[in-house]
């Protein structure tokens, strides 16, 4: 049996595949591979592990009918025509669960990192720029004691909420498809509408999936509803912001910070004005980037892929 990966993946997966008995070839360029090179990977496999976000489309499935899954090295699978794979039979599985404390990590880190500045102060001192402060200059904001409102209570959004209610006594709200009766019961969290969650919150953290209704969700009108002080978090999908809204309210002082662990388009372009700003944070996509939980990562989608090969029920179906 042999499985193709798209980039090269942690130690620990690469180990379960290989004492699976599974050949596993491993695309090893730190670009990503090219769309003909990926074609005749997956002609020649019988599994394929993805990472990162390259769309996988039917024009793509199609040509791979000698694939029996999948495997995706992620949560998201918004990269994905799950419709089309469902219909050429193909098994598209991911790795659920163990990313949600590296990801809420992000979210928290970026929020502290607007609050106060600290990507900006960052590049001040690589100005030399270190003795300008003064008592009334470049100064943050509290968070302690604050409204947070999370968009997408699922596993991430609670570990965000955790977090924040016990690090700095933040009120949760949040607004999801369903109400999250035990979130509202552990973390007192309150359901609001979207437009609620807009008007109340000091900080809104977004952890929902990206599909056709979440998609630039956060947009001009959306913007126009947050408090004038208020920090915009996204470390779940670029797609559910509308990236030049978010730059017009920023610079109209619509809403006071934002941080960013995922961008619309990705890459970033170095010269994004987003970029400049001293209340905004950015980070290149790196929620599930720590050592143990793209391990974690790694097991699990390598064991998507033994159970595949083997013709047994995979751990984590996302079609059936
Ligand atoms: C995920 O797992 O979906 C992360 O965002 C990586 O793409």
């Amino acid at each position: 049996m042999k499985v193709f990966t798209t980039r090269v993946i942690p130690e620990e997966g690469l180990a379960l595949l290989q004492r699976a008995g599974i050949t596993v070839t491993q695309w090893s360029d730190l670009t990503e591979i090219p769309a003909k090179e990926r074609i005749a990977k997956c002609k020649e496999s019988d599994a394929m592990l993805f990472a990162g976000g390259q769309k996988i489309d039917r024009a793509f499935m199609e040509q791979c009918r000698h694939l029996k899954v999948i495997s995706l090295l992620s949560v998201g699978y918004d990269n994905v025509d799950l419709k089309a794979a469902t219909e050429l039979g193909l098994q598209i599985t991911n790795t659920p669960g163990v990313l949600s404390n590296a990801t809420a990590d992000s979210a928290f880190l970026l929020m502290q990192a607007v609050a106060r500045k600290a990507f900006f102060h960052h590049k001040r001192i690589l100005k030399g720029e270190w003795g300008f402060s003064t008592p009334t200059a470049n100064l943050g904001v509290d968070i302690e004691g604050k409204t947070l409102g999370i968009w997408g209570l699922g596993n991430i959004g609670t570990v965000m909420a955790k977090r924040c209610r016990a690090a700095f006594g933040m009120k949760i709200i949040y607004n999801n498809r369903h109400r999250n009766e035990a979130a509202e019961k552990d973390l007192d969290a309150t359901f609001v509408s979207f437009d609620e969650l807009l008007q109340q919150s000091d900080v809104i953290s977004v952890h929902t999936s990206l599909t056709p209704d979440t998609k630039e969700k956060f947009n001009a009108a959306a913007f126009s509803k947050m408090k004038p002080s208020a920090i915009f978090i996204n470390a779940a999908r670029g797609g559910v912001h509308n990236e030049k809204d978010l730059i017009a309210a920023l610079q109209t002082g619509q809403i006071w910070g934002a941080g960013l662990d995922v961008t619309n388009p990705e890459p970033m372009n170095a010269d994004n004005p987003l970029l400049e700003m001293p209340t905004v944070a950015v980070l290149p996509h790196i929620g599930s980037a720590t050592i143990e939980t793209r391990n974690a990562m790694s097991r699990i989608a390598a064991a998507n892929v033994i159970a595949a090969l083997n013709g047994k029920p995979v751990p984590n179906p996302v079609n059936h």
